[in-house]
């Protein structure tokens, strides 16, 4: 039987007029809706207690599995507000069955991909006006389930009680230049996962893990690091929180293939459809570190892109490493644009959902 995330409504809401405040200058994570959805899940009883109640701190136990072993997934998706005020989502289903996937990896348990549209329906719908207008630029309501270990008990195996959350953020862009290109550090210390490990799961300690690195690459002047694969580190995988696509001078567009230890990104899949329908071709292969130093220095590889839930699709200028960088976009990353204006077209309802991608949330 499906989950019931029946609402709670707070008696003490943000004030209208802060609430506008917010929704004028969002930034990105940094406030929260009024509301969460939550549910639990034990070993004996399966997933119950689904509810949508006030957002506010979780109560765990110090010896609460998830703050030792970090048994733990998210997913990261948004709502958007189309012209005639209803609210929709991008793909849901395909978050969904991330989700059970990272499940499995992390040895949680699944949630059924019903119940992680309804929780999403149903905090949205308490929380309908934390959605921002789309009209300017890429405003939405980030939507951020996860699942953690919330079992007391510090002995390494799978948690016997596990909660389910989701809180949602209205978000502006990821990157404080918005769409201006970002620059990339290329770690050569560090490896964000290999071959058998968590990497394609959506997880916290994947993370946790980028974050050494990237504070390399700001102390390079970068804002974001790419990471080569852990056995040859040879092969370009993805950014940590975005994956990447290469544009080449025909008007290829080349994105790395999935290994295994590179997150499955559902704007990663997209686009390789998205390119379809604007007319260009769209490859998924290896790409090596020297094909993007040697691509760019030759004018092979005319632009590059980041691409994500929160990024949707930024640019990227400048690549980075000990002893060198190279430049790309020098055209003003005309493919990349018209690549992202496809995509915001369709998730803001400016343009005809052929592929039957969107939701309706409110
Ligand atoms: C997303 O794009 O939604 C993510 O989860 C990536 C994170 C770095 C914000």
């Amino acid at each position: 039987m499906s989950l019931s995330f029946s609402p709670q409504r707070r008696s003490d809401p943000v004030p209208a007029e802060e609430r506008a405040a917010i929704l004028a200058d969002p930034g990105f994570g940094k406030h929260f809706t009024d509301h969460m959805a939550q549910a639990t899940w034990t070993q004996g009883e399966g997933w119950h207690d689904a509810r949508v109640t006030a957002y506010g701190p979780i109560t765990l136990m110090p010896s609460a599995a998830v703050l030792h072993y970090a048994q733990e997934i998210f997913e990261g998706m948004k709502a958007y507000r189309h012209a005639d005020g209803s609210i929709w989502t991008f793909r849901p289903e395909a978050n969904a069955a991330r989700f059970q996937r990272s499940a499995r990896r992390l040895a949680l348990p699944e949630l059924p991909a019903e119940d992680f549209v309804n929780s999403l329906k149903a905090l949205v719908d308490v929380d309908q006006e934390w959605v921002p207008s789309g009209e300017a630029g890429e405003a939405s309501l980030y939507l951020r389930p996860f699942m953690f270990a919330s079992e007391a008990f510090l002995g390494v195996r799978p948690a016997a009680e596990v909660t389910y959350c989701v809180i949602a953020s209205p978000a502006g862009p990821y990157f404080k230049g918005g769409v201006n290109p970002v620059s990339i550090w290329l770690s050569s210390n560090y490896t964000r996962a290999a071959q058998g490990g968590t990497g394609a799961a959506k997880c916290g300690g994947n993370y946790a893990a980028s974050l050494a690195a990237q504070i390399e690459a700001a102390e390079h002047g970068c804002e974001q690091v790419a990471f080569l694969d852990g056995a040859e580190h040879t092969w370009v995988e993805e950014l940590g929180g975005m994956n990447l696509y290469f544009v080449h001078r025909d008007g290829r567009i080349v994105t790395p293939e999935l290994s295994g230890s590179i997150l499955e990104g559902v704007t990663r899949d997209s686009i390789l459809s998205i390119a379809k329908d604007l007319g260009l071709s769209a490859e998924e292969r290896r790409i090596s570190i020297d094909d993007w130093r040697e691509g760019a220095r030759s004018g092979e590889i005319t632009e590059v892109f980041a691409c994500g839930t929160a990024a949707v699709v930024t640019p990227v200028g400048r690549l980075a490493w000990d002893g060198g960088e190279v430049t790309t976009g020098a055209d003003g990353n005309p493919t990349a644009l018209k690549i992202r204006q496809a995509l915001l077209d369709i998730q803001y309802g400016r343009a005809e959902d052929t592929h039957g991608w969107l939701t309706r949330l409110a």
